[in-house]
């Protein structure tokens, strides 16, 4: 399994709308071992393949069980799309690899119900509820070229700004730390 570079804020690749997966094959189960591994190497609990330059409707998650330290529940999801949403809304202290040392509160719905495709290709309804369901919806997201810094309120963005523009300077750089 290959450690993949994680793109950073500022990279364009994270503002594209992304592409349809079409191929579910050998190449699909590579990149999805790759992406988990990136993922858990850099401690995070979900990972879209626009971070790591691919511009694809795909995405890995990996939440800790509970059970110990180390068990996740490990998801791999080709074009996901929202079927369901509810009303109830819940706030969440978001991060994301892309945007290293940021953490906001972001509102979202407390509950998603997602239909995906697996790695086989197969049709996938899934009923998610707590850190599955804001995982999966941060996720989506970056398939849309949208970040979570988009979703917060105008005055702490204004407050990010200085921090961001700096990310922005650093990731533009080709000597990333993970590269
Ligand atoms: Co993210």
């Amino acid at each position: 399994m290959a450690r993949l570079k994680i793109h950073l804020y500022g990279d364009p690749v994270l503002r594209e709308p992304a592409e349809d997966v079409t191929e579910f094959d050998k190449a699909l189960e590579t990149l999805a071992a790759d992406m988990v591994q990136t993922m858990f190497d850099a401690d995070g609990i979900g990972l879209a393949a626009p971070q790591v330059g691919l511009s694809k409707r795909f995405l890995v998650i990996g939440i800790p069980t509970g059970e110990d330290a180390k068990t996740r529940k490990v998801l791999a999801m080709a074009n996901p799309e929202i079927v369901d949403e509810s009303d109830e809304l819940e706030i969440y202290e978001e991060g994301c690899l892309s945007i290293p040392g940021i953490t906001e509160e972001v509102e979202r719905p407390a509950d998603v119900t997602v239909r995906y495709q697996n790695l086989k290709g197969e049709e996938v309804t899934l009923e998610a509820h707590g850190v599955m369901a804001r995982v999966i919806q941060h996720e989506m997201d970056h398939l849309d070229g949208v970040l979570f810094v988009d979703r917060i309120s105008p005055l702490k963005k204004t407050l990010l700004r200085g921090r961001l523009k700096r990310l922005q300077e650093e990731g533009a750089e080709p000597t990333s730390k993970r590269a």
